[in-house]
């Protein structure tokens, strides 16, 4: 090839070279700016309609179960229920009751002595839940108001003192024995309450048949 023909050729090579490294540059530069620029995303903080409506709190909201006859299985609260008169009970009297459902033995009694949470004009009538504390018995049979004691209860002989809350004499039970909370309203005696929890639930409300609330006449 002539000298003028191979200078015309390695012209043409340099300029297409020169242009191609610009292009590729240019690519480069305008891959890094893409890569710098793209913004991140980010969670937006705002609560979605789905997740508003998916709110577990709310789907925890259900009406309580009905029995076969119609009845509300649990309670909301504690009812006010009349259990006997303050002037039809003597000393060493026990009367037995279901409260604050139909499924819970109660027993009441006048002690002859001033009590814990005691009501009536000496403060000695007390009421307590009768499933002993360690296994379930029923101890209702087994009060001795002039001891102020309930007990030994017939299965494992623990025994509680009625003056002192319910409080585990000896025994195998750990717990005292839960007392119910009364008041008196014209002559007439209240269970308001239950403080402890009865033998078997987790709950005194939960589930059974209420009782129904007495009127206050
Ligand atoms: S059930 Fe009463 S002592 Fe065991």
């Amino acid at each position: 090839m002539p000298d003028d023909d191979i200078d015309k050729a390695r012209r043409r090579f340099l300029q297409t070279t020169g242009a191609g490294a610009t292009l590729v540059l240019a690519g480069c530069s305008a891959f890094d700016s893409d890569s710098e620029e793209t913004p991140t995303e980010t969670p937006d903080p705002t609560p979605t309609e789905t997740q508003e409506e998916t709110n577990p709190s709310e789907s925890e909201t259900e009406d309580p179960p009905e029995s076969p006859s119609g009845q509300v299985e649990q309670l909301d609260a504690y009812p006010r229920v009349k259990i006997a008169s303050v002037s039809e009970l003597s000393t060493g009297d026990v009367v037995e009751f279901k409260y604050p459902l139909q499924e819970q033995s109660n027993f009441l009694t006048r002690l002859g002595e001033q009590a814990w949470d005691g009501v009536g004009p000496d403060g000695d009538i007390v009421a307590f839940n009768a499933l002993c504390t360690h296994a379930g018995c029923n101890v209702a049979g087994s009060v001795e108001p002039e001891d102020s004691r309930a007990g030994p209860c017939p299965c494992h002989y623990t025994s509680f003192d009625l003056s002192k809350g319910g409080l585990v004499n000896m025994g195998q039970a750990t717990s005292d024995l839960p007392q119910i909370e009364l008041e008196v309203d014209g002559g007439d005696i209240y269970a308001t309450y239950v403080e402890g929890l009865v033998w078997g639930y987790h709950n005194n409300l939960r589930t059974g048949t209420p009782i129904e609330a007495a009127q206050s006449d």
